[in-house]
């Protein structure tokens, strides 16, 4: 079967002829029902959602999506001016001008700010190209769908394989870079220094609090909710088990950490809940010297 999906494409888009110019790499051919069914099922859709689908053909999926979930709304954009007429129609053949809107528009000059709900089955590449317009533009938390093919080295959050796989993607905050924030921590005030490293949802990172420096664990980012956890030593109290759960907006992170004292024998102290603040900044007191050593 997909054999079969990608021979069409590959005919479709050799048979289309010299499109360079115009950055179009796909030409029409519309995602079958069962497929559409399984994105807009995966995209998970809540009341409030808007969806948008880069290059929307002749409108099928923003259509399927906003008449499954009354809640929902929605916008297309397509580079051929008939296929974004018949859209505009046939949304109003289903009485659902009012909640869809279709814009003869290249795929690129889409704001995306404006959509948290992403669809998007076109030729691998131009996918792939889009994918860096996604990550810059789209808001924490947008799902991307998509039909068939993936988006490269992005891993999907889900995806759902039978028969044809559909893709779906969280887009992640930007945490790359040094944070700050303090603590008091045993009665005294800590100051922590941060260097987070990101690769799409995947984050590692390590933290300095005094001279002591140790790695964060468990890193999850969903969106703009991100969780960690730290065991360090804190000087003159002992080694302390810390569990953030934040929410990244720009360039502070809001929210909440667990710490419990760790004795020697690995038996837990009384835990603390502190509201907890950080701060990115360009300059990291975690590269700072200690003084320690001094040659
Ligand atoms: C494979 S079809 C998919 C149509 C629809 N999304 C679906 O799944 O049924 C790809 C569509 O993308 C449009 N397209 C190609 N390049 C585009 C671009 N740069 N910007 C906007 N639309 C584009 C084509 O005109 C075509 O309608």
């Amino acid at each position: 079967m997909r054999v079969w999906y990608t021979a069409v494409l590959c005919v479709a888009f050799f048979a289309a002829g010299p499109v360079w110019s115009q950055e179009r790499f796909s030409i029409f051919v519309g995602s079958n029902p069962e497929s559409i069914d399984r994105m807009v099922a995966i995209a998970g859709l809540r009341d409030g959602d808007v969806v948008t689908d880069l290059g929307s053909g002749d409108g099928r999926i923003v259509i399927s999506a906003v008449k499954s979930h009354p809640g929902v709304s929605g916008w297309g954009v397509d580079i051929d001016e008939k296929l974004v007429r018949e859209s505009s129609a046939e949304a109003g053949k289903e009485g659902l001008s009012g909640r869809v809107r279709f814009f003869h528009q290249n795929a690129f000059d889409a704001d995306l700010s404006q959509a948290n709900v992403i669809f998007m089955w076109l030729w691998p590449e131009l996918m792939y190209m889009l994918r860096t317009k996604i990550l810059a533009e789209a808001r924490p938390g947008t799902r991307v769908v998509t039909n068939m093919w993936d988006l490269g080295s992005w891993k999907p959050d889900a995806t759902d394989d039978r028969p044809m796989p559909v893709h779906m993607w969280v887009v992640p905050a930007q945490v790359r870079g040094s944070w700050n924030w303090e603590l008091t921590v045993g009665g005294v005030k800590r100051h922590y220094a941060a260097v987070l490293e990101q690769q799409f949802q995947q984050i590692e990172g390590v933290v300095r609090a005094g001279d002591r420096r140790g790695v964060f664990r468990e890193m999850k980012l969903r969106g703009e909710d991100l969780s960690f956890a730290l065991d360090i030593t804190l000087d003159g109290s002992g080694m302390f088990r810390h569990t953030f759960n934040v929410k990244v907006r720009g360039d502070q992170m809001l929210g909440t950490v667990r710490i419990v004292p760790l004795k020697r024998d690995d038996e837990a102290g009384e835990a603390v809940t502190l509201p907890f603040q950080a701060t990115r900044n360009p300059k990291s007191a975690y590269f700072a010297p200690t003084g320690l050593v001094k040659r």
